[in-house]
């Protein structure tokens, strides 16, 4: 059954492998056989109403909001704002004048985001929880509530739920783009690239041992790790970084790969894993750029390049997808990485020291 170990050595590598599946699911839930999206009408009607979305939520889902943000400012024409839970319900920026509140959260149980939910609803205003868990405290109490299909996640750090949220996401605001008209969502036909993209997560599922290796090799001994990246790829670092410190107490950091030489980069000695993740065609260039600059200075650099921007050396190329959507893929090799760090220092990888899976506390 969905909740059962199996074979697998830990839920976390259980629930990594399990993402081509969710996506597949997620796209027999919102789609229909020619692709097109189906999303409830009360909800595309609501949002349609709005003039910017609030993105709110904590931890994975925070970073599952932050590449989320361009595919709705892209495919249906609206502003998004993205806000730490934790921070926005009591230090409100200024709102808009018609805002509509998205909570992204794998359990729907988080108290950090309860807390702006109770605030939203005492100012009257709209909400949609896109939850993993549909009974959830959050799903019940916001206006509309979306699933994310993708099973129960035991491992404390969230992987499948991630994904699932990205991939929601992009339905959803293909779905709004289209329900507005909008020629950037007419020409984003997100069933066929969301199912081209299960296909590259199998590949890089079924090709784990290679990224054991490149774990063994860069983070057996390592105090430290940086992950690096421009626009969707530094959203991915963020959450690849916070992958292997959870795990791994490797102290991992993501950062906008431009921003390393305004100071991030006096960190780099000999031997400091680099990841640096290369997907964008717009900033390529730069971002290797970056990473040989760290590599002059010493850093062991692995290079994630999605294949057509791929070049000889790279110790790594995914396959391509849409730059909006790459992350999709490129987590899956920061997962596994991470994953096998924390084996090869012999800890416990689902229940990794001072975390909980759902904070009902704030
Ligand atoms: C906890 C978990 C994280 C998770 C965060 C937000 O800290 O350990 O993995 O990302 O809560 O949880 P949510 O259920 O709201 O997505």
């Amino acid at each position: 059954g969905a909740g059962e170990l199996g074979a697998y050595p830990f839920y976390m590598l259980k629930e990594i492998d399990e993402q081509p599946v969710v996506l597949r699911r997620l796209l027999s839930n919102y789609t229909d056989a020619d692709g097109q999206v189906n999303m409830p009408e009360e909800l595309l009607a609501a949002m349609q109403q709005a003039d910017r979305l609030y993105f709110v939520a904590a931890g994975t889902s925070y970073h599952a909001s932050l590449v989320a943000a361009p595919l709705f400012e892209q495919l249906a024409g609206v502003p998004v704002t993205v806000a730490f839970a934790s921070e926005f319900g009591y230090h409100m920026p200024l709102l808009s004048k018609k805002p509509l509140f998205v909570f992204l959260t794998q359990s729907g149980e988080t108290a950090d985001i309860r807390q702006v939910l109770v605030k939203v609803k005492a100012l009257g205003l709209p909400s949609l929880t896109i939850t993993n868990v549909p009974t959830s405290t959050l799903a019940r109490e916001a206006d509309f509530a979306l699933s994310l299909h993708a099973g129960p996640e035991i491992a404390v750090a969230s992987t499948k739920a991630y994904t699932a949220q990205v991939a929601t996401c992009a339905l959803l605001a293909q779905a709004l783009g289209i329900y507005l008209n909008n020629d950037a969502a007419k020409q984003f036909d997100v069933a066929h690239k969301l199912t081209m993209i299960a296909t590259a997560q199998q590949q890089l599922v079924d090709e784990k041992d290679q990224i054991h290796e490149f774990a063994q090799k860069m983070f057996k001994t390592t105090r430290n790790a940086f992950y690096i990246g421009r626009g969707s790829d530094y959203y991915l670092s963020l959450e690849a970084a916070l992958k292997l410190k959870e795990i791994s107490y490797i102290q991992a950091e993501g950062f906008a790969a431009g921003e390393l030489k305004h100071g991030t980069i006096a960190l780099i000695e000999e031997n400091t894993p680099v990841v640096a993740i290369v997907s964008d065609p717009v900033t390529a260039a730069h971002t290797r750029a970056n990473a040989t600059e760290v590599q002059a200075r010493g850093a062991a650099v692995m290079r994630i390049a999605t294949e057509s921007l791929a070049q000889p050396g790279d110790e790594l190329v995914v396959p391509d997808t849409d730059p909006l959507l790459t992350p999709l893929v490129t987590i899956v090799p920061c997962q596994l990485l991470a994953y096998y760090a924390s084996l090869d220092r012999g800890y416990d990888v689902d229940r990794p020291r001072n975390l909980a899976k759902s904070v009902t506390v704030e």
